[in-house]
C-alpha cells in the first residue's frame, strides 16, 4: 500500500516571513499519520522553514538541485547542501527547469543519480506540453522523458523515487486534467516501470498529480487507483487550501 504525498512547491513565491508563517501553520495543522506532508520553499528560506518544521511530522524538500557534489559551480546547490539542511526531498525536471531554464533529460538523469547517491528521494516531473496531447504524443512524451531521466537505473534505485505527473498546460492555467485522463497516464506511466524494471518497483512508486489540484479537485483527482498524491503549486501558498488538499488524502488513506 502505498501511503499518499501531498506536496507544495511554493515555486519562487513568499518572502521569509511569509514562508515561516506558512510552514509554521501547516505543521500545526499537521499530525503524524498515513499522509506524508511536504513543502518545498525557495532555496533561501530552506534553512528558516526546516528550524520551523524540526520535530514535526512536515517533511522539507528543495525544488531543484544541481548534480555536482561541490566545487567551483557559482551560483550551484548541491545535494549535500539539501540534507545538510534536513531536505528529505528534491523537485527534479519540472517543466519550468525543462521549458524555462532549458534543462535535458541527461541533466536530469544526473541530478536523479546525485539525489538519491546523498539518499534523498527525487521527485521526477514529467509532463506533455498542449500541442503534444492534441497530437495524441503524451504517452510518447512522457515514456521519453521517464528513459532519459532514469537512463542507468536499476529497479532497486526505481522503488525509492517518486513521480509526478504534471500536463504542462495544467500549471498554473487552472485547467486541471480529469481525473480520467491523470488516471489513464498514471496507469501507462506504472506500466511502463513495470516492463522497464519489474513489477514491484512499480507497484512501490508513488505517482503524484499535478496542476492546478486545488480542494476543490483534490477529493475526484485522489480517489483514482493510481494517483498516490499531489505536486501542488498555486494551493499550496495559503494555509486552508493547501490543509483542505491534505484532507482529501487522509480520506483516501482511510478508504
Ligand atoms: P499549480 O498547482 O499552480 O498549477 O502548479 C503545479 C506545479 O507546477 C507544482 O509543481
Amino acid at each position: 500500500m502505498r501511503s499518499p504525498l501531498i506536496a507544495g512547491n511554493w515555486k519562487m513565491n513568499l518572502n521569509r516571513v511569509e514562508s515561516i508563517d506558512l510552514a509554521r501553520g501547516i505543521a500545526q495543522g499537521t499530525s503524524p499519520g498515513e499522509v506524508d506532508v511536504l513543502v518545498c520553499p525557495t532555496f533561501v528560506y530552506l534553512d528558516a522553514v526546516s528550524a520551523v518544521l524540526e520535530g514535526t511530522p512536515v517533511k522539507l524538500g528543495g525544488q531543484d538541485v544541481y548534480h555536482e557534489s561541490n566545487g567551483a559551480f557559482t551560483g550551484a546547490i548541491s545535494t549535500t547542501m539539501l540534507a545538510d539542511l534536513g531536505c528529505d526531498y528534491v523537485i527534479l525536471g519540472h517543466s519550468e527547469r525543462r521549458h524555462v531554464m532549458g534543462e535535458s533529460n541527461e541533466m536530469i538523469n544526473a541530478k536523479v543519480k546525485t539525489a538519491l547517491a546523498t539518499g534523498i528521494t527525487p521527485i521526477l516531473c514529467v509532463g506533455e506540453l498542449l500541442e503534444e496531447r492534441e497530437a495524441g504524443q503524451t504517452q510518447a512524451v512522457v515514456e521519453s522523458q521517464i528513459d532519459g531521466s532514469l537512463a542507468g537505473l536499476n529497479a532497486e534505485h526505481v522503488a525509492q523515487i517518486v513521480i509526478a505527473y504534471e500536463p504542462v498546460w495544467a500549471i498554473g492555467t487552472g485547467k486541471t486534467a480529469s481525473p480520467e485522463q491523470a488516471q489513464e497516464v498514471h496507469a501507462d506511466l506504472r506500466k511502463l516501470l513495470s516492463n522497464r524494471y519489474n513489477a514491484t518497483s512499480a507497484d512501490a512508486v508513488r505517482v503524484l498529480y499535478g496542476g492546478s489540484v486545488k480542494p476543490s479537485n483534490a477529493n475526484d483527482l485522489l480517489s483514482q487507483p493510481d494517483i498516490d498524491g499531489a505536486l501542488v503549486g498555486g494551493a499550496s501558498l495559503k494555509v486552508d487550501s493547501f490543509m483542505e488538499i491534505i484532507a482529501a488524502a487522509k480520506t483516501k488513506a482511510a478508504s
